[in-house]
């Protein structure tokens, strides 16, 4: 079972000026895709803040993915992508590109969103947009790859499975 941990971005949630729903759909979202959310905690957007809560969660080998929420856009205190690359080994820049690429046919300005993706030690972290329809959106175009990507963090896998209909 995937092992997951949420982090929310928001100034507004964490002085209690604003609901999580954000956090809410990603919580209800994994638990029907069979993972187990193990922490959850809403943080303010500091850099500082973001980036020590990604790394000791990280480093603390209880989870397989985090997950942020919020952050990623274009305002003068969205930081959360510059604070996941500065704790990253590895830049995965293809699930944010897809989480574009996919969700601007439903929503144009899903390509304002500068969320990034990386590796640190056997986590995996994904930013995510902060609306509750960004996060649905953008899960359902990265989740299917997800297991197959903790999977090979954790050299648990060195083949990769075949298109459907070719041989491998
Ligand atoms: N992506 C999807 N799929 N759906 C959305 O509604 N909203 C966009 C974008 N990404 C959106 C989305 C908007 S309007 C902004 S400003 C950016 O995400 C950044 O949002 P954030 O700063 O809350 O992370």
């Amino acid at each position: 079972m995937l092992r997951i941990g949420i982090i929310t971005v928001s100034d507004k949630g964490w002085q209690g000026e604003r609901l999580d729903k954000s956090g809410q759909v990603i919580k209800e979202s994994l638990s029907l895709a069979g993972a187990s959310v193990v922490k959850y905690q809403v943080v303010p957007d500091e850099a500082a803040l973001i980036s020590g809560r990604i790394a000791e969660w990280a480093d603390g080998g209880e989870m397989d993915v985090i997950l942020t929420t919020g952050g990623t856009g274009l305002a003068k205190r969205d930081v959360t992508p510059e604070a996941t690359l500065a704790v990253v080994d590895k830049v995965v820049p293809g699930l944010t590109e897809a989480m574009r690429a996919e969700t601007s046919r439903i929503t144009p300005t899903a390509i304002l969103s500068r969320a990034a993706a990386g590796v640190r030690g056997e986590c995996l972290i994904v930013n995510l947009p902060g609306s509750p329809k960004a996060v649905r959106e953008c899960l359902e175009a990265i989740l299917p790859v997800i297991p197959h990507a903790v999977e090979i963090i954790r050299g648990e896998v060195t083949e990769h499975p075949a298109p459907p209909g070719e041989a491998k």
